[in-house]
């Protein structure tokens, strides 16, 4: 379109020419891109020659060549339908001793209930962290609730145990802190230690623990414990724990993951048990996704410790709050854990006929008095072929290999839950004995 100038005139800009090029030229610009194509070519050879890290910066084959050797490959299979004694996976239907639903909630109907009404009061996501629009009423009634539960002054949401585990560990201790840390606690508390640069001690029992305490730094210090072990399902001896912490003037931060729910009255947990509540210098961290089937985490302690999380944690500061129908959802697990003792009763029957079935045949599972009812097998091997073959006989047991517990302690990691029934129990151990005995 031209440019109407005010005397009436039009300005129209033309095309511009095609450029004529002159012969040489052409010659010269066709020379030119067959050097270039040549050069190309070399540096293509040169590259794959010459094989640098460059090339691969992430040099993952290595590393999944190693696992490979090292026999512990892990494989996501697809389960479908909901959690309980039998899981449809990959097209098999097994009897199942993998979940941590150990009260069976997983599927509830009460509890999908409330999920679905959480979901229709306020939409599936929170949409936004804690302290930017995303708290809601639904958690501060969950948060009521579980300090309640536990038995102390406030409670505080994390999405998982695994955030929950950083923000307490890191928000309570720093660099000049000393942290002791039983060596089989979990890997968000051992992470959780790293990330807070305290000096870490290790140990392996109350007497190493006692033997260890003058490796303190002048400063302040921890001790943090799993309330029931992961992989072995041991009770840690928490009455001890606190009163070693109460002498020498440490915090004691307790991850009940897998006890809340299912130890102690009400399934109030390990401290609970051991006639303790969280408050002082004891901070409680408690899963909801194991026993109470459904998602996230909380911390309980004193009013201080919680204004301190919220005022100070990482993982709870700058990440997006668990969404409120969830909140719901927990909360009606919450209810029904604490109220149907008849769950805990089952789990407990249930566990003393695995146990006593297994003594009877003299397998010898790890002393656990909870739903974690370990089988040590030793070589990965092993693990994976005792795995196999109860695979072959309808029933899935996870086979748990190195780095998750010690070399040459590979293991089947047997979970019972309130929902299995006796007869469930016979037929793992039926296919489980004459395997086990004829590998012993
Ligand atoms: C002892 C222990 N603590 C913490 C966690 C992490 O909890 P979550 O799965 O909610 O992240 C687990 C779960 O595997 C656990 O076993």
């Amino acid at each position: 379109m031209g440019k109407r100038l005010k005397s009436g005139w039009t300005i129209t800009r033309s095309k511009p020419p095609k450029c004529a090029v002159h012969p040489p030229v052409m010659v010269l610009g066709l020379l030119l891109r067959v050097a270039c194509a040549q050069a190309d070519r070399y540096a293509g050879r040169k590259a794959a020659m010459t094989h640098s890290p460059y090339d691969d910066p992430f040099d993952l084959q290595p590393r999944l060549a190693e696992v490979r050797r090292r026999d512990a490959w892990r494989r996501r299979e697809r389960r479908y339908g909901p959690v309980g004694p039998y899981a449809e996976v990959d097209g098999e239907r097994l009897l199942s001793f993998v979940s941590n639903d150990y009260l069976g909630l997983a599927g509830d109907a009460r509890v999908r209930e409330a999920w679905v009404r959480g979901a229709g009061a306020y939409g599936v996501g929170a949409a936004a962290s804690h302290l930017l629009g995303g708290h809601t009423p639904a958690h501060d009634a969950l948060e009521r609730v579980l300090a309640e539960w536990v038995g102390a002054e406030r409670a505080l949401l994390f999405s998982t145990g695994y955030m929950a585990n950083l923000a307490v560990v890191t928000a309570l201790a720093g660099r000049d802190w000393t942290i002791f840390e039983n060596r089989r606690n979990h890997a968000s508390l051992v992470d959780a230690v790293t990330l807070s640069r305290a000096r870490r001690v290790r140990y392996r029992d109350l007497a190493a623990l006692r033997a260890c305490l003058p490796e303190r730094r002048p400063g302040r210090g921890l001790i943090v414990t799993d309330g029931v072990f992961s992989m072995d399902g041991d009770v840690a001896p928490v009455a001890e724990l606190a009163a070693i912490a109460k002498a020498e003037g440490l915090g004691l931060v307790v991850d009940d993951a897998h006890a809340l729910g299912v130890v102690g009255g009400g399934g109030a947990g390990t401290l609970a048990a051991a006639g303790l509540v969280p408050g002082g210098g004891i901070a409680l961290v408690g899963t909801l996704g194991k026993a109470l089937g459904v998602l996230g985490a909380f911390v309980a302690g004193s009013a201080d410790l919680i204004e301190t999380l919220i005022q100070t944690a990482r993982p709870y500061v700058y990440t997006t709050a668990l969404p409120p129908a969830l909140a719901l959802a927990i909360e009606a697990a919450v209810d029904i854990a604490r109220s149907e003792e008849f769950r805990r009763t089952r789990l407990a029957r249930n566990i003393q006929i695995l146990r006593a079935g297994a003594a009877r045949s003299g397998l010898r599972l790890t002393a656990s008095e909870t739903a974690i009812q370990p089988l040590i097998l030793g070589s990965n091997e092993a693990a994976v072929e005792a795995a196999r073959h109860l695979r072959r006989a309808g029933i899935l047991v996870g086979a748990v290999r190195p780095p998750t517990v010690p070399a040459g302690q590979a293991r089947l990691r047997i979970t019972l839950s309130s929902a299995h029934e006796e007869d469930h129990i016979r037929r793992l151990l039926d296919a489980l004995i004459p395997f086990a005995q004829k590998v012993s």
